[in-house]
């Protein structure tokens, strides 16, 4: 059998070798504390789970590609409460499947073939879904590093004239996986007017908006202009419903249009049951804020810990995850097998990307209980 060269060429998806780590781990007989995979163990609201359970069906048919009309209509009463963005439930929003299918999709909606509008420009240090998207479309991925001088915000300058002409998608993620990082308004604003200019499509990826820790952070949604502009955004993180799979795309008419079309074709739209819930979900804001709270509470037990032993924090302040520099520049592939002999799972640097290196990414999904032993553990380890 021949597989898509594409495919074999992607290699294994960073988190795969870090569950085959762990499991080496749990078969030594380490008890592991689990501050690798960004997947949030805080339980789903009850109500938003009664809301599934009311909704489902005696029979149930396949869910069409726009998605229910409540649903739609729910997300632009959130992009409008949240934000003051208006968006119209008919031609600007579409429900995705999670967000992640969506994200890795884009490129095979937006683009050229090779050779003209056949590159997409990322971020580095990455969420890897847009760069391996880009991949399996065909096109080329280019990275723009963010440094830590530079507050984790891309540098366009960068970018040569001849190579705008070429690009079909430019993707932003903030508040930023891996780092923490939050971006201002005019990022959001120099973007869409350069892609207003070479006609590229700007996509924002938003999926941690609702995790911050001291000021909400912008949106692309706060933009006045949204023509070539798209925004994904999704329950996973904001309400703990990964495993529910319900996120959207909002943004410019044609590319909801476009997708509209396209997304039929994979049948990839939450299950009609799951977009009820998910009317509830976008609906209260009150459960976020304690999902905000509980965040909270493991971050302050974690900075301090690290701050006591003299680690530094390089990252920002949202997100759910702490972006922290490896001591006595140890590589972070290193730093993280050592937590790991001592039970605490990290993810280092380089899983996104070779700017990651020097760094590891803490996610603050275990339990408070655990987030207290892993200090008492980091308190001897460091
Ligand atoms: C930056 C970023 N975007 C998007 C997603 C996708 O989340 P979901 O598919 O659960 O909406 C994730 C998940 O970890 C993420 O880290």
């Amino acid at each position: 059998m021949r597989l898509s060269p594409v495919v074999s060429g992607l290699g294994t998806y960073p988190f795969v070798r870090l569950d085959d780590a762990k499991r080496r781990a749990l078969e030594r007989g380490l008890e592991l504390i689990d501050f690798g995979l960004g997947d949030p163990r805080e339980p789903t609201p009850e109500f938003i789970q009664r809301a599934l359970a009311d909704a489902l069906p005696r029979t149930s048919g396949y869910p069409r590609a726009p998605g229910l009309p409540e649903l739609r209509q729910a997300v632009a009463r959130w992009c409008r409460r949240r934000f003051g963005a208006s968006i119209d439930p008919e031609r600007e929003v579409i429900p995705t499947y999670g967000s992640k299918e969506a994200i890795f999709g884009l490129a095979q909606v937006v683009g050229g073939s090779a050779g003209e509008r056949d590159v997409v420009v990322v971020t580095q240090p990455g969420y890897p879904v847009p760069e391996r998207g880009a991949l399996v479309a065909g096109a080329r991925p280019l990275a723009l590093p963010l440094r830590e001088d530079d507050a984790f915000l891309p540098d366009f300058d960068a970018i040569a004239d001849d190579t705008w002409r070429r690009v079909a998608i430019v993707w932003l993620n903030y508040p930023n996986n891996p780092t923490g990082a939050t971006a201002p308004l005019e990022l959001y604003e120099r973007a869409a007017e350069l892609a207003r200019t070479h006609d590229f499509v700007l996509a924002s990826d938003e999926a941690y908006s609702e995790l911050w820790f001291d000021e909400p952070p912008a949106s692309a949604l706060q933009l006045a202009d949204m023509t070539n502009v798209i925004v994904f955004n999704t329950l996973s993180k904001r309400s703990s419903m990964t495993g529910y799979r319900s996120g959207f795309a909002a943004g410019d008419a044609a590319l909801i249009a476009a997708l509209r079309a396209f997304r039929p074709n994979a049948g990839t739209v939450p299950q009609e049951f799951v977009q009820h819930a998910s009317v509830a979900a976008w609906d209260d804001e009150e459960h976020v804020e304690r999902t905000r709270e509980s965040y909270a509470r493991k971050r302050e037990l974690l900075l301090d810990v690290l701050m006591r032993r003299g680690i530094r924090v390089a990252g920002g302040s949202a997100t759910m995850y702490l972006w922290v520099e490896t001591p006595g520049g140890e590589s972070s592939e290193a730093f993280a097998e050592r937590l790991l002999e001592h039970g605490i799972v990290v993810s280092p640097g380089s899983y996104f990307g070779e700017a990651g290196e020097g760094y590891v990414r803490v996610a603050l999904v275990p339990t408070l209980d655990e987030c207290r032993r892993a200090v008492a553990i980091l308190e001897d380890v460091l």
